[in-house]
């Protein structure tokens, strides 16, 4: 099988395209014949081996992954042969082939393209997780989304959009702007502005916003968390900005809000069985039509390094996506 390996941290452009044997599946593993794998900034920051947690070398990049079920492993149930699934994993998805534990393989739902699937569950779970259980949402209310056009943001504007709310979000380019319009935002503002605050009122004929979901940090997020009206929540998804914020607490006490971590892997890890009613709701979704988890713009294996090298350098728009085969 042709697969995408990493043999040394650094840049994008030392990762490999190489050919090697097909995974075997172990005991309670399948082996999946991938059709896509979706990439995020977190895989970038896998390669060059600057995120907080450093896999092996050698390693094949890419955590998200959609395809075929072709192998069973023992002691997998046989229903499994020749479904369509989706599943995540630290590393292996940039390959034809990937052998996964059985139990993480989730379901395509029938209407969804395998670009879709492979994109999906990190961003949407983490949109579901940070709005309802750790935002409290309500329909009515207003949500601010920072590096809205990113896979993170895009997945957020979906979310809020389904559960009622009022979006704004916030980026960098007149192009990403207009692609988080496309995905739903009911407005789109330039963050990068000084003042940018100001372009809320004649948007909304508000003054603040209700939440902020917030992938980005740096120098945005206090901006963004001064946006908060009384009783508002600050959701800290990342810091794709690079930077860490300190935030003044007395913030939180005279806007009298909230700020909360939003950690889905985190909370998965620790209780994998509530991450089925997120899957169930999200699911439902895609099926009635609510949400629309298809990806701008798919990409060959071969380009994934350039694909990584763009979510370092901030060009990428919306979630990037590999497809396999023909
Ligand atoms: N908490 C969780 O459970 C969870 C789950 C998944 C991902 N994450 C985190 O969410 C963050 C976003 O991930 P993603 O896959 O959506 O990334 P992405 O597609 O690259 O989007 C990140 C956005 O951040 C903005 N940004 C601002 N400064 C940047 C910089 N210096 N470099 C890169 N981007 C910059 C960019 O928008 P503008 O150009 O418009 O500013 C960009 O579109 C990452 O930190 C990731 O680790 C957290």
């Amino acid at each position: 099988m042709r697969a995408i390996r990493c043999v040394t941290y650094g840049a994008p452009s030392d990762l490999k395209l190489e050919e090697m044997d097909d995974p075997a599946p172990r005991d309670g593993e399948v082996v999946i014949k991938t059709e896509a794998a979706g990439l995020g900034y977190v895989d970038a920051l896998f390669v060059a081996g600057t995120y907080q947690v450093k896999l092996p070398l050698p390693f094949i990049p890419g955590s998200e992954v959609a395809g075929t079920v072709v192998a069973l492993g023992a002691g997998t149930p046989e229903a499994l042969m020749g479904r369509r699934v989706m599943a995540l994993s630290p590393r292996g998805a940039l390959a034809e082939k990937i052998a996964l534990p059985a139990a993480s393989c989730i379901p395509v739902p029938g209407n969804m393209s395998a670009e879709a699937a492979a994109g999906f569950i990190v961003s949407y779970c983490t949109a579901l997780y940070g709005f309802e259980t750790c935002g409290a949402l309500r329909a009515g209310e207003t949500v601010l989304v920072l590096g809205a056009a990113g896979g993170v943001g895009m997945a957020a504007i979906d979310v809020a959009k389904a559960m009622g709310a009022t979006v704004i979000a916030g980026a960098s380019t007149p192009e990403k702007r207009e692609a988080a319009k496309a995905r739903g935002a009911d407005f789109a503002i330039d963050y990068t502005k000084p003042d940018w605050r100001k372009e809320l009122e004649p948007l909304t004929g508000r003054r603040d916003v209700d939440l902020v979901y917030d992938p980005v940090g740096g120098d945005f997020s206090e901006t963004a968390l001064r946006c908060l009206a009384p009783g508002g929540r600050h959701l800290v998804v990342g810091f794709a900005a690079g930077s860490i914020p300190k935030i003044p607490l007395n913030l939180a006490l005279l806007k009298r809000c909230a700020i909360v971590g939003v950690d889905w892997g985190g909370y998965i890890r620790a209780n994998p069985a509530d991450n089925v009613p997120l899957l169930k709701t999200l699911t439902k979704w895609i099926v009635d039509g609510r949400i629309n988890p298809e990806p701008a713009a798919s990409f060959s294996l071969s380009e994934a390094p350039a694909v990584l090298q763009s979510l370092l350098e901030r060009r990428s728009v919306g979630k990037p996506v590999i497809r396999f085969g023909g």
